[in-house]
């Protein structure tokens, strides 16, 4: 296990599901260089003033982190990832601290933030559009002698990640590289925190446009069992702006019958798969399934504006995979798998989806898979299932089909 020592503390840290194998840290220079500066000051800038009841707001904490090493100070997280909740609940809970609820509070993006922000720590997520839509939300509940800190690796803060905090928030400068990690520092101007922010029209200065998020489309005739239909996304999702060009090829190959079967939309983004079986078959049964709590949200949405009866059909869970479902009780998981986690580009998650699914189907059940056909995963299907079989191609994409068999049919 790998311990971080901050002038906070020391704390034995882990990433969320834990692997033995992964040798990855759960925090790195940029968390470290943020904490360092809250404690001591940087260049001309002093410390940061923690105490006296200020209310400090944690946005976009990795693996928990920040939220661990502040936890005397009453942090309030917020994030759009479960993983994140859940390495977070464990940090605390090995640190002794736990999360009882005068110790720090956990918030998801799409949760009410605090009514009032003292000190705003914000981790540079992947996502500018979850930047954009998180610095909306949070603008009008800081103040004129709010303190606003970003942190991050140098390659994740770009001009427009600046001039992001500059738009909504007010004057932005960034403090020396160290250890290519990078701080942010924003001065919140009364425009932004007024509580007025939504003024489109005044273009240039911090507070002046409105938070674009969410945004929807309809999908075109070419979508094929997703024709028509309206998708919304949140801020921050898989492809919020169109179509995935893999989620198209998806939609034209996956069965047209389910013949009310228990479905699956395992990794569902905006839901516009799981919402086309639904609206292709009004006795399946869907559930949607994200690690992403935008994710989740823009799948509610998307499945509310397409189907008007028997809503009570669909389930939405925020979580790992399927690990949250009961053995042996789907019978179709669809698929369009991540090939990143947290920056890194891995088949570690949809390798983990893959064997999670096959516990969760009855025997007979299908997994349907759709990746850039690079990917390779019929080797690890074939491996999984004891079968793969290749349901649609074209020249980049793939379709696979896995079938559960029983015990005694996978032995030779
Ligand atoms: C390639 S996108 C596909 C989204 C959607 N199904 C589509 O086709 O547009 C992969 C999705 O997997 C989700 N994801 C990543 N890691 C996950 C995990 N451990 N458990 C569940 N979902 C995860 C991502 O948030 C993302 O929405």
């Amino acid at each position: 296990m790998n311990r971080l020592t901050t002038p906070f503390g020391s704390y034995e840290l882990t990433r969320f599901p834990q692997d033995p194998r992964d040798r990855l840290r759960a925090w790195d220079a940029a968390d470290e260089y943020l904490l360092h500066h809250l404690a001591s000051g940087t260049g001309d800038r002093g410390p940061v003033d923690l105490g006296g009841g200020r209310q400090i707001t944690v946005l976009g904490d990795r693996w928990g982190a920040l939220t661990t090493a502040l936890a005397a100070h009453h942090p309030t997280q917020i994030t759009d990832s479960s993983l994140t909740r859940s390495a977070t609940m464990a940090n605390l809970d090995r640190a002794g601290i736990g999360t009882a609820k005068d110790t720090v509070t956990l918030l998801t993006t799409q949760d009410e933030p605090p009514a009032r922000i003292d000190v705003l720590l914000v981790r540079v997520p992947k996502s500018l559009a979850l930047l954009e839509d998180q610095l909306h939300r949070l603008a009008p509940r800081l103040h004129a002698d709010s303190v606003v800190v970003g942190t991050g690796m140098v390659k994740e803060i770009h001009t427009s990640t600046l001039r992001l905090f500059e738009r909504i928030l007010g004057p932005t400068k960034t403090s020396l590289a160290e250890k290519k990690a990078r701080l942010i520092f924003c001065t919140p101007s009364t425009a932004a925190t007024a509580g007025t922010a939504a003024t489109a029209g005044t273009s240039g200065t911090a507070g002046a446009s409105a938070d674009p998020w969410p945004v929807t489309y309809t999908v075109d005739a070419e979508g094929g069992s997703g024709a028509g239909l309206t998708v919304v996304n949140h801020a921050g999702i898989f492809c919020a702006d169109r179509l995935d060009v893999g989620t198209r090829f998806f939609l034209r190959s996956i069965p047209n019958n389910t013949n009310g079967a228990r479905v699956v939309d395992l990794g569902c983004g905006n839901g516009v798969v799981g919402t086309a079986v639904a609206v292709a078959d009004p006795r399946a049964e869907v559930v949607f399934t994200d690690e992403s709590y935008q994710a989740i949200a823009s799948a509610k949405a998307t499945f509310r504006a397409n189907v008007t009866r028997d809503r009570d059909r669909a389930d939405f869970l925020v979580g790992d995979g399927v690990a949250m479902l009961d053995p042996a009780s789907v019978d179709l998981v669809l698929c369009n798998p991540p090939f990143h986690s947290h920056q890194a580009t891995t088949d570690a998650t949809a390798l983990r989806m893959f064997a999670q699914s096959r516990k969760v189907l009855r025997p007979g059940g299908e997994l349907w898979v759709v990746a850039n056909r690079h990917m390779g995963y019929h080797t690890h299907l074939q491996r999984l299932f004891g079968n793969s079989e290749v349901a649609a191609s074209e020249p980049k994409f793939v379709v696979l089909r896995a079938v559960k068999r029983m015990e005694r049919e996978r032995r030779p």
